[in-house]
């Protein structure tokens, strides 16, 4: 019989801060109201997903590729994957140690449930993706955050880390895995070689396998050049997500991968235990993983893409970063990628208690729609998302300037 106790505790975890108030939104819709929405990172409303993209899907389902397949990924797009991992980073990565998955998403799901459990732990940097938490916390892990340095471009601060660290051995807990994003949701932070270094150093101190989240690897602003983990682990235990979502424009394929680099017990042990879970959910989308061959190989066609895109997104960046620094209370730090900003907001002078009561009142006040910095892991921030037109964009500072004007 299904009585009041038939939920298990952990469903309780399951919070995703940015569809909260898809419930608001929703009704000041119905009423005919307009919102400047600055509150979602899918590229694809603003972008489309490239055609060559698209043809290659077509071309899938039309060849009749609509059965179920392999479940660690095809074959030709596992060797799609490998390749690209060579010729952008120099990484070999045998192809036992790649994962095809519905998305980055389900590879964090995999990554929990092989390491996360009573007793166990991740040090997270800090601002994070929000589903990261809630996905440890559901396999009974427990968190630990590192904040980053916000006055150093959100660099990552060793000697937090290290206090993390001496928590959790206090608290009994013994640290997994340590999670990067670069570059980061939210921030829009680059780490340079020197701060992945350190990460590096840090976790073999510490034991800790390296997850690095580089979905927004190709979406970088300016001379730098970004650096994938890869290039800096080595024999280190490490993993990295990917996917087609962001750089390919494609979230709606719901293709992701899971990379397991460096040497050892750890890496045949997670390989093992991934392949199994991947059976569990059968296989990821056929056509999509063969319009991913395609998106992946042609190299001539996405670098093309990336020509107009990375540069309109970096003109959106900039020209919301502009605006939200002009506004009295608000302070941001530039984005050097991916496709947010993480302003720093004086909430009292909203007359709010908090990010999150702000952001609820900028969406049923002002009509603008962004997300509290709390549910990223840090309070008296929210993170807008700057892929839409200007014209949104300056709707959204607009309502914002009001906002925080005390009443
Ligand atoms: C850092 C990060 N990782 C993972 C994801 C989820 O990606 P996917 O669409 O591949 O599941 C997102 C989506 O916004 C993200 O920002």
């Amino acid at each position: 019989m299904f009585s009041k106790n038939t939920l298990h505790e952990r469903t309780a975890h399951a919070q995703y801060a940015i569809r909260e108030l898809f419930p608001v939104a929703e009704r000041i819709e119905k009423a005919g109201g307009k919102i400047a929405k600055v509150n979602i990172g899918d590229p694809v409303p603003y972008f489309g997903t490239p055609k060559y993209i698209l043809d290659a899907y077509s071309r899938a389902l039309m060849g009749g590729k609509t059965s179920y397949g392999r479940s660690p990924g095809e074959v030709p797009f596992i060797e799609a994957i490998a390749r690209r991992q060579k010729r952008k980073y120099g990484a070999e990565f045998p192809a036992e140690n790649i994962f095809v998955t519905q998305g980055a998403s389900e590879a964090i799901e995999f990554l929990n449930i092989c390491l996360s459990g009573k007793g166990r732990g991740a040090v997270l940097f800090a601002p994070f993706y929000p589903t990261y938490v809630p996905k440890l916390r559901i396999y009974d892990g427990t968190p630990y955050l590192s904040q980053c340095n916000e006055e150093k471009g959100w660099a990552p601060d060793i000697a937090d880390l290290k206090r993390q660290a001496a928590a959790a051995k206090a608290e009994g807990v013994e640290l997994k895995y340590i999670l990067l994003i670069n570059p980061c949701n939210p921030t829009g932070a680059l780490w340079n070689r020197k701060s992945l270094e350190e990460v590096v150093e840090f976790a073999k101190e510490n034991d800790l396998l390296i997850v690095s989240d580089e979905i927004y690897d190709e979406i970088v602003f300016g001379e730098e050049k970004f650096v994938s983990i890869s290039q800096v682990a080595g024999e280190l235990p490490h993993v990295i997500l990917n996917g087609l979502s962001k750089v390919w424009c494609a979230t709606g394929f719901r293709i992701g991968w899971m990379l397991l680099g460096g040497k050892g017990k750890a890496v045949t042990e997670m390989s093992d235990a991934v392949m199994r879970l991947g059976t569990l959910r059968l296989c990821p989308s056929i056509p999509a993983q063969y319009a991913g061959v395609e998106a992946l190989d042609n190299e001539k066609a996405h670098r093309e893409f990336l020509a107009s895109f990375v540069p309109e997104v970096r003109k959106r960046s900039e020209h919301c970063w502009k605006r939200l620094n002009e506004i009295p209370g608000v302070s941001c730090q530039r984005a050097r990628g991916a496709f947010y900003l993480f302003p720093k907001i004086d909430v009292e002078k909203s007359g709010c208690k908090n990010d999150t009561e702000f952001v609820r009142k900028l969406l049923e006040r002002e009509k603008v729609w962004a997300v509290q910095g709390s549910g990223f892991g840090l309070g008296g921030h929210m993170r807008l998302v700057t892929l839409p037109t200007l014209d949104v964009i300056d709707a959204a500072c607009d309502g914002i300037a009001r906002a925080l004007k005390a009443e």
